[in-house]
């Protein structure tokens, strides 16, 4: 039987009960949850049917100062306690050890939970649904992907009756902040990635976001809601964006695309089994396609379906409030929940679609290499491709001194195994001096 936290003391017969909320974390994220919650209180209790009262704030420092808007006499360092008191708990500590440990000793307690923690979720996200579905509480993230844009619900509500074929979206503020400030300002990755820090997009470790990890926990999350089954972070095939180069940047430019780094889940075909594949990666993005104009912070996600077609939802992808607005709505939903009964949907995982590793995926490339500029060296080239079975779509040549000139490739649809045999023979092709980039090419 599931143990629930003692009754409110503000129940009464004729009075809703008051709906206890114990924050976990009160960062970038926290104090912004805590600010809107004092701010719209009368509003939110409205919409929740019950008083919401916000019982205390876990953090490791009581001494670091967090503004006018946490009130002091709430903060604890034993998140523990303090999960024990409350109806609903709000995760925003991150990490994977301490917020599962939390979050799960939450559900066993009989209190719904809201987190924003991706790497959580993609991490441990079979044993807490779970451990939810067996306590019967709630469990909702709709922070932990996008931010502030309602895909979550999106993918998993509204296109419940649909059949998702394709998600491909941009999912971490920090990585197309840089980006974008890289190709439009021309300044210094280390630079740009200081700034996002400031403003609060990056993670506490912000490999996670350069790398791809960040938004290859997202895609995970995304991938398991719109196929209806299990996909976790290690299924991800995951490349981030250090290797980015302005050299890298311009040569996109020239072919009129951005470099963005795309989430993107799949429904591909694997040793004739329908399967899913997952990856993160940057990609050149023609001017036309839909999210090569989502500029700074901000996220997007296309949403492929067979009979809705493409969808796009878009809006700010990291920082405090915003992140602090999807965890409210989430909030009222839990609370919600607590005074009238009822559950969000749970996991939906039925499908046991197996995963399907990089080399059955089907894309184009442009791959740019130097070359010696001297007869003989295209026919080369043109014969690698060829014995690969790799078609041709454009050839790009600009001459450069030293007898060089650098080639840019953009290849036709190909399967990732033949593509990546082409990279790996081409370096060896004569004339070939060095292979630039390979980046994958999206279609407008
Ligand atoms: P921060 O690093 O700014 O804040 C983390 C908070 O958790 C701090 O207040 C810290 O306490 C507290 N904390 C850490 N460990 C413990 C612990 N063991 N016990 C108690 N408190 C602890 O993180 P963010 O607010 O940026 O992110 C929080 C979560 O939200 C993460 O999962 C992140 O991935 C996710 N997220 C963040 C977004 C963003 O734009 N920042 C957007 C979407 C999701 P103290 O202050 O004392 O150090
Ligand atoms: N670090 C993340 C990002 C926060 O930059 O997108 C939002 O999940």
């Amino acid at each position: 039987m599931t143990a629930q936290p003692p009754p409110s003391p503000h129940e009464t017969a004729s009075a809703p009960a008051t709906v206890r909320v114990a924050l976990l974390g009160c960062g970038t994220v926290g104090t912004q949850v805590v600010r809107l919650l004092r701010r719209h209180s009368a509003e939110i209790a409205a919409r929740v049917g019950a008083p919401v009262e916000l019982v205390g704030i876990a953090v490791r420092s009581l001494d670091a100062d967090r503004g006018p808007d946490v009130p002091a006499d709430l903060l604890t360092t034993d998140a523990e306690a303090l999960v024990r008191r409350a109806d609903v708990v709000v995760e925003l500590i991150g990490g994977t050890t301490t917020a599962r440990d939390l979050v799960l000793e939450a559900i066993a307690g009989g209190a719904g939970v809201v987190t924003a923690n991706k790497a959580l979720l993609a991490t441990h996200g079979p044993q807490l649904y779970a451990a939810a579905d067996a306590a019967g509480v709630d469990l909702l993230y709709e922070a932990a992907v996008a931010g502030a844009v309602p895909v979550v619900r999106g993918v998993r509500e509204s296109l419940a009756g649909d059949r998702v074929m394709r998600v491909l979206g941009i999912v971490n503020g920090t990585t197309n902040f840089i980006l974008d400030e890289m190709t439009t300002g021309g300044h210094d990755f280390d630079v740009v990635l200081a700034r996002a820090q400031e403003l609060g997009y990056a993670e506490a470790d912000p490999t996670a976001d350069v790398e791809g990890h960040d938004a290859a926990a997202k895609a995970a999350i995304l991938a398991s809601l719109a196929f209806h089954t299990r996909v976790s972070l290690g299924d991800v095939d995951c490349e981030g964006i250090t290797g980015v180069t302005a050299a890298d940047i311009e040569a996109a430019r020239e072919a009129g695309g951005v470099i963005k780094l795309l989430a993107i889940a799949e429904r591909v075909e694997a040793g004739s089994r329908e399967s899913v594949a997952v990856r993160v990666n940057p990609v050149i993005l023609p001017d036309g396609h839909p999210l090569a104009g989502v500029r700074g912070a901000y996220n997007a996600v296309v949403v492929e379906a067979e009979a809705a077609g493409r969808l796009m939802f878009y809006g700010a992808g990291a920082g405090g409030a915003p992140t602090a607005s999807a965890v409210l709505g989430d909030l009222v939903a839990a609370a919600r929940h607590r005074g009238q009964g009822g559950r969000a949907p749970a996991e939906s995982a039925y499908a046991e679609l197996p995963i399907a590793g990089p080399e059955h995926v089907t894309s184009r490339r442009q791959i740019r290499l130097a070359v010696e500029d001297r007869p003989g060296v295209l026919a080369h080239l043109a014969t690698t491709f060829a014995e690969h079975g790799v078609s041709i779509e454009t050839v790009r040549q600009q001459a450069g001194d030293d007898e060089a000139a650098t080639l840019a490739v953009v290849t036709h649809d190909a399967p990732e195994s033949a593509l990546r045999a082409t990279i790996s023979a081409l370096r060896e092709t004569p004339g070939v001096r060095e292979l630039l980039s390979a980046y994958r090419v999206e279609r407008a």
